[in-house]
């Protein structure tokens, strides 16, 4: 295996993991709530079981009927088609130096394409994907059609996150047990912090998911004691100032990427029109200018970027 081979793989893992979000949204909402999304996804679980033991899809005519629901939802739900993301980065190395503005690993990508309508096979073979392999051989050549219909009516298929569980609650419905126990992950630790009063919480709701970190870049500015934290906000301020503005300034104007980023709001729901308008945004910049000495904030945006004090934590 050379380099190359290791990055492809990692390529089409990405690839594959990033339709489970649409295999979920498909399973959750796609096929419906009350008792004929559970029979919707009852037919896709069925099929995805019979296609990972045996490798067959439903016949052709059959599978045009198979999903009866999602068909219907779909055209509810997506009328202008359902968005599939896109998992590719155009640049392979997001932290370097910028080449081009147009590789910022921070803005929007737009749609890798767009479904106008369900694609029954897509599904099951994406569902059958995600399943147990070894869960699977254990339950061999069964006919599991009643064993389901057991899950079915014990609330086994209703709108929830699709996860192994389904197919291990097959597995005992069939007298067997999982030969592994699933895998179960200790608690997260946490830092115990009280967070309650304090007076870096509009940064920390907004930045901190990626600007308190134990990595200098991009500036862990965030990071440690309130006191620390408030020293390291103070240095940074031009420049945590000029990334804010960057919100009211169009597109095409600006010199550096707006934090934060598109994304991240996109992420949160909320528009950069929404965003730029906002009380959170007016608080932020409020408080990034009392770190400032007075006046200097009309001068900042016209300044060169990179002479602006730098946001690198001092060496000690
Ligand atoms: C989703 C992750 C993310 C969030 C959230 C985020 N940032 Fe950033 N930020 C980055 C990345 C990545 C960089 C480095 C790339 C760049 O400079 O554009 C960066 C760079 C910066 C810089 C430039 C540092 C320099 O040396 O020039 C500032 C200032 C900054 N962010 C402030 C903020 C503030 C303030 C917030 C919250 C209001 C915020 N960021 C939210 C990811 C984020």
């Amino acid at each position: 295996m050379s380099g190359t081979d290791i990055a492809y793989f990692i390529d089409n893992a990405s690839d594959r993991a990033n339709l489970f979000s649409v295999w979920q949204t498909l399973w959750q909402q796609g096929c419906g709530t009350g008792t004929e999304g559970d029979r919707c996804r009852i037919q896709a679980f069925a099929a995805a079981v019979e296609y990972g033991r045996f490798g067959k899809l439903p016949q052709a005519d059959a599978l045009a009927n198979t999903l009866p629901a999602l068909t219907r939802n779909w055209n509810r739900l997506w009328p202008n088609g359902l968005g599939i993301p896109n998992p590719d980065l155009p640049n392979r190395d997001p932290l370097a130096a910028l080449p081009d503005p147009a590789h910022d690993p921070l803005l929007l990508r737009p749609l890798l394409e767009v479904w106008r309508k369900p694609d029954q096979t897509a599904f099951i073979v994406g569902l059958a994907g995600m399943l147990d392999r070894s869960a699977l051989q254990r339950l061999g050549k069964r006919d599991v059609t009643t064993a389901l219909e057991r899950l079915l009516a014990k609330g086994g298929f209703a709108a929830k996150p699709f996860s192994q569980a389904v197919l291990y609650a097959l597995l005992r419905e069939q007298g067997l047990a999982p030969r592994q126990r699933p895998l179960k992950l200790p608690p997260a630790r946490v830092e115990a912090v009280s967070r309650d009063a304090d007076p870096l919480k509009l940064w920390r709701t907004h930045c901190a998911s990626c600007h308190d970190t134990t990595l200098p870049h991009p500036p862990n500015f965030l990071h440690g004691s309130l006191q620390h934290a408030s020293t390291r906000l103070q240095q940074c301020a031009p420049r945590i100032f000029v990334r804010l503005s960057m919100a009211e300034v169009a597109e095409p104007q600006r010199r550096v990427a707006p934090m934060p980023p598109a994304a991240m709001l996109a992420s949160r729901g909320i528009s950069p029109g929404h965003w730029a308008k906002s009380a959170e945004l007016a608080a932020l910049k409020r408080d990034i200018a009392t770190r400032l000495p007075a006046g200097a904030t009309t001068r900042l945006l016209t300044q060169p970027y990179n002479q602006l004090p730098q946001c690198v934590e001092a060496v000690r």
